[in-house]
């Protein structure tokens, strides 16, 4: 502990003063945190990355010549210097004014080498050699990486501005030679080795850090959900560092491919402060009410909210046939044909958060139409509104829902059928919303979108908490793989 102290001291000092957040005039619909626990996840990860990167890693050769009391000047080498495996012991990650600091200290680490001298004297006309190999035992290594994060044009920019490795002990082991070749060895070459082995590592570790910054490069500004839209995951602000978490903000509202007009009306309602309760989860993501009502817009503009129903589980009820005591006019003018319903919002349907659950009210025309010799006749449009509450899920790194019927009204809007009372069909219509209506709904809802997650980690054992017009994911994480192009590069 007494030599990482300074190591830390010194790390610390890099951080800038405090600095007052940049604030941008862009609002963010969602907000990301990486609590102390996610941190030391990402940090153990990285640690495990790195010293797979770093074993066997090959060190510069080392010539000299030494003078060597009696024997005289001897040209000694190391060759093959070779850090075969590293061992850290512990290690932590702290979150500072603009960056973290990584150190990993008391680290123990192997190497081995091939030796050789050769001398002559004036006693033997020849040269006299030997050679053979050595091990190094390399303990209380410590080393410190301070990364800086900041937002460039949306995307995240990782920069290393400090990285710096100590090596406090070393043995060298020589079977079998002479001890003044020992001793004349290890007081030239002890301390090169030791520059060698810190040098090494301090390069390799930025060299990490640097493909960890083109790992955040590749992460895309919109993530794709389907052909149609997409969720805007452009961030705002520079990343947030507390004392033991980091919080990032993205816009988090949906954009349409082709109508690239973002739902500018659209704004936050509340600051509610973000919790994810007693549970110590790695990460919190918090989406305000208006990332489901951007979604809702983007769907409604781009003219995906109708619907044309032909089958339902009671087929009969799609033949004039079935309605010719409730509208005898229907029956009258097209006895015997099918019928088909179409549906279509008649506005976006607008989405409440509340601690107690979500909900939604779909405001819908439904026409009825009359298949009439090869003819789609519309003969009767009804308004209805339907409202739905629901619970949301997660599956995958999506977040999905399913919705049940709370309520519904119904009004004629225009008959060319005669007039028919709403009360005569609102049995059949209740069962026609939940037998049809809501499972179709709940078959989009299923699927859901996509969480801004990087690639290779999946959420584990989220929670989801709602609060007023805001919902809040808590999870764990589990790493399966960073994306193929970059995967062998850290
Ligand atoms: C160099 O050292 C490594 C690790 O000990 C060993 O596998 C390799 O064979 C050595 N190379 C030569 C050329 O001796
Ligand atoms: C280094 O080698 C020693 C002896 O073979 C072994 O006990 C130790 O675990 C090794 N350390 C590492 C970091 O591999
Ligand atoms: C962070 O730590 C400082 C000093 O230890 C303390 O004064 C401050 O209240 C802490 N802030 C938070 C948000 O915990
Ligand atoms: C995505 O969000 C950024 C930041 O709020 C904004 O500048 C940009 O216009 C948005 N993109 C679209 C397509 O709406
Ligand atoms: C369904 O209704 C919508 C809106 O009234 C209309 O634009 C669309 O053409 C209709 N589709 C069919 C197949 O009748
Ligand atoms: C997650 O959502 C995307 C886009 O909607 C979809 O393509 C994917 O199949 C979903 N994955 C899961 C596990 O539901
Ligand atoms: C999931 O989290 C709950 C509470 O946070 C915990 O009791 C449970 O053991 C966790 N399950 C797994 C598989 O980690
Ligand atoms: C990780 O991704 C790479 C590239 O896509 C693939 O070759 C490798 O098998 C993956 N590893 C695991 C454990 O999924």
């Amino acid at each position: 502990m007494a030599t990482l102290l300074p190591l830390l001291v010194f790390l610390s000092i890099i951080f800038n003063p405090a600095t007052a957040r940049l604030q941008s005039k862009e609002e963010s619909f969602i907000s990301a945190g990486i609590s102390e626990k996610g941190l030391n996840f990402v940090k153990d990860l990285l640690i495990e990355k790195a010293v797979k990167t770093l074993t066997p890693l090959r060190l510069p050769d080392i010539e000299k010549n030494v003078k060597i009391p009696v024997v005289g000047g001897v040209h000694m080498a190391a060759s093959n210097i070779t850090l075969l495996s590293i061992d850290v012991s512990s290690s932590t990650a702290q979150p500072g004014e603009s960056g973290i600091a990584i150190v990993a200290s008391g680290a123990t680490a192997n190497l081995s080498m091939d030796w050789r001298y050769s001398y002559r004297t004036w006693l033997v006309p020849v040269e006299i050699s030997d050679e053979g190999g050595a091990f190094v035992q390399v303990e209380g290594l410590e080393v410190g990486l301070t990364v800086s994060m900041d937002n460039q044009n949306g995307i995240l920019e990782l920069t290393v501005m400090e990285c710096g490795c100590y090596v406090k002990d070393m043995v060298i082991s020589l079977d079998g030679v002479a001890s003044w070749f020992y001793q004349g060895f290890v007081n030239a070459f002890e301390d090169q080795i030791r520059s060698a082995v810190e040098s090494a590592i301090t390069k390799n570790i930025i060299k990490g850090a640097l493909k960890l910054d083109s790992l955040l490069q590749t992460l895309p500004k919109e993530i794709h959900v389907d052909d149609d839209v997409a969720l805007n995951a452009t961030v705002i602000n520079d990343p947030l560092f507390g004392n033991s978490s980091v919080e990032l903000d993205i816009n988090g509202l949906f954009v349409s491919y082709e109508k690239v007009s973002a739902p500018s009306y659209l704004h936050k309602y509340s600051q509610s402060s973000i919790s994810c309760g007693e549970a110590l989860k790695m990460l919190w993501i918090s989406l305000d009410e208006a990332v489901f009502n951007s979604a809702s817009m983007v769907y409604f503009q781009a003219g995906l909210m109708h619907w044309i129903v032909d089958k339902v589980p009671d087929q009969s009820l799609l033949n004039t046939a079935s309605w010719k005591f409730i509208i005898p006019q229907l029956y009258r003018k097209y006895p015997n044909d099918d019928m088909l319903l179409n549906i279509s919002l008649t506005s976006p349907p607008v989405i409440r958060i509340t601690p107690q659950n979500i909900g939604s009210i779909i405001f819908s025309d439904m026409i009825v139409h009359v298949l009439d010799a090869g003819e789609s006749i519309p003969v009767a449009c009804i308004s209805l509104v339907v409202s739905v509450s629901g619970v949301v899920e997660i599956s995958g790194n999506n977040l999905t829902g399913r919705a049940e019927l709370d309520d519904f009204t119904l009004n004629l809007k225009w008959s060319k059928v005669g007039n028919f009372h709403m009360y005569l069909i609102q049995g059949v219509m209740r069962v026609f919303l939940n037998t049809v209506f809501v499972p179709y709904v709940n078959m989009h809802l299923k699927q859901g979108f996509p969480l801004p997650i990087i690639h290779g980690f999946t959420l584990q054992n989220a929670s989801i908490f709602t609060s007023s017009s805001n919902m809040v994911v808590c999870s764990d994480v589990a790493y399966t793989n960073f994306s193929g192009a970059v995967h062998s590069s850290f």
